[in-house]
């Protein structure tokens, strides 16, 4: 028998007191950034060669270091994209770290591979996408979009060798998710980005790749779409745009992040036609499918052509590809190799909960959204710049100029009462400071959202 550590009991308990704290405190402040001298001067040096203890840590992190983060998940945080992971994927992140599973290769991680996967089946099922397509939970949206960008590339190379030393071509739109771009200069791409205040449709595609000189359209490869701009939640037409990329044969790829989880509501699901089309698909569970950090996914239509572009080689890993070791290998399609089972906080979730409880969940974002229009368009001094875009919202205070939302979000912040930050908004080729609510934590409440207005009077 081992030896019993007081110690560590003392820790273990001494965390999960704190977790439970965390998980089920009611009306917590937000967390309000310091700077990194402030932080140095009341922490001190915690790394030393003894050690502090783990009590010492825990009491800084307490006291000092988790009050100087913003708690994402709180009902007046409706900024940028927040986050709101249940209760029971929290708890169970913890049993994935303590579990130990390495999840590249299903010869190490198959029992969490297979609950993963059971959760990434839901989601596949969400898109409509036909028999054999499959996804992977990858560390969020930037790298399930690399992900996808890189197959969509060496696909196109493998269909012509005259393409391996070419620099390929990718066409998206200006509402596209900063990672898009960045992405394509990760794999040294061209990215074309059409200038639009709204959706981008097939036109709006087939018009830019009529402009574009021969060699140019010879080397484009992709479309990437938006399922819900980060900004206003603008889905792009995904049908019409499926439609000139078979026409073209370009990979087309849609990156819903943030919307995606929207497809669980039959309300809204018909504005995400065409998104069946896609060869490949990012879907956030960290976002709106209230599973911790960090949880992307991307999702192939013929996921054969991911583990062709990336599957990694070595003397080592011959192992894993033995007949007997057989099985789903997550690094087979997404660009990591050694990787926590983190779709495992999802599933774990879900399966307790059942699909109908995120369904109702994700509804309850749009509705909020709504809730929060109707009461804009009553104030007198707010206006709302555009219906809801699923669960954004944006509007603007009547005579505020962009310092004034600065001000008033830190003002918000340093009270520790809300996040709401503001946004750009472009309309007739006018750019104005307008404000932002990204509703996601179904907590959020009516008073929550009529209290952060009444800070604008
Ligand atoms: C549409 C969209 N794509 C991609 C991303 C990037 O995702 P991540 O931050 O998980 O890398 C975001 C993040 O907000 C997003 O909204």
């Amino acid at each position: 028998m081992h030896n019993i550590d007081i110690d560590l009991i003392e820790m273990t308990l001494d965390i999960i007191k704190h977790v439970i704290h965390r998980i089920t405190e009611r009306n917590p402040a937000i967390g309000r950034f310091r700077s990194e001298k402030d932080l140095e001067a009341e922490v001190g040096e915690t790394i030393t060669p003894g050690g502090i203890g783990g009590e010492r840590a825990l009491h800084l992190w307490k006291t000092i270091l988790s009050k100087a983060t913003a708690r994402i998940d709180h009902p007046r945080h409706l900024a940028f994209v927040p986050a709101s992971p249940t209760r029971a994927a929290v708890m169970f992140d913890l049993v994935t770290s303590a579990a130990s599973v390495h999840g590249a290769y299903w010869m190490e991680g198959a029992g969490g591979i297979f609950a993963e996967n059971q959760a990434m089946k839901w989601i596949v099922s969400l898109t409509g996408l036909p028999e054999g397509a499959f996804g992977v939970f990858t560390s969020g949206g930037t790298t399930a979009n690399l992900s996808a960008i890189v197959t969509a590339r060496e696909h196109w190379r493998s269909r012509d060798k005259a393409n391996a030393d070419k620099k390929g071509i990718i066409i998206s739109s200006s509402g596209a998710h900063s990672s898009v771009k960045a992405m394509a200069k990760v794999i040294d791409a061209e990215i074309i980005l059409i200038d639009l205040e709204d959706k981008m449709t097939g036109g709006d595609v087939r018009k830019c790749i009529a402009q574009l000189p021969e060699d140019q359209r010879s080397r484009l490869f992709a479309v990437v779409a938006t399922g819900g701009t980060t900004n206003a939640g603008i889905i792009d037409d995904l049908e019409s745009i499926a439609r000139v990329c078979k026409e073209q044969q370009l990979w087309y790829h849609v990156d819903a992040a943030y919307g995606g989880a929207a497809l669980a509501v039959d309300a809204v699901k018909h504005l995400f036609k065409g998104i069946e089309e896609a060869d490949s698909i990012t879907i956030d569970p960290h976002k709106w499918l209230f599973s911790p950090y960090d949880c992307g996914a991307v999702i192939y239509r013929n996921p054969a052509l991911a583990k062709k572009a990336r599957a990694q080689e070595g003397s080592y890993l011959d192992i894993f590809k033995d007949k007997d070791a057989d099985g789903f290998n997550p690094s087979d399609y997404q660009i990591q190799l050694t990787r926590r089972v983190r779709g495992l906080p999802l599933w774990f979730s879900l399966a307790m909960h059942g699909t109908d409880k995120y369904t109702a969940a994700i509804e309850r974002g749009i509705q909020l959204a709504h809730i929060a229009a109707a009461k804009i368009k009553k104030l007198p001094y707010l206006e709302l710049v555009r219906e809801p875009g699923l669960s954004c919202v944006l509007f603007r205070r009547k005579g505020w100029e962009p310092a004034d939302y600065s001000h008033w979000t830190f003002h918000n912040l340093d009270k520790g009462f809300a996040l709401v930050a503001p946004t750009k908004w472009r309309q007739n080729k006018i750019t104005e400071t307008v404000t932002r609510f990204c509703f996601i934590n179904p907590d959020t409440t009516e008073e929550d959202i009529d209290a952060i207005l009444r800070t604008m009077a």
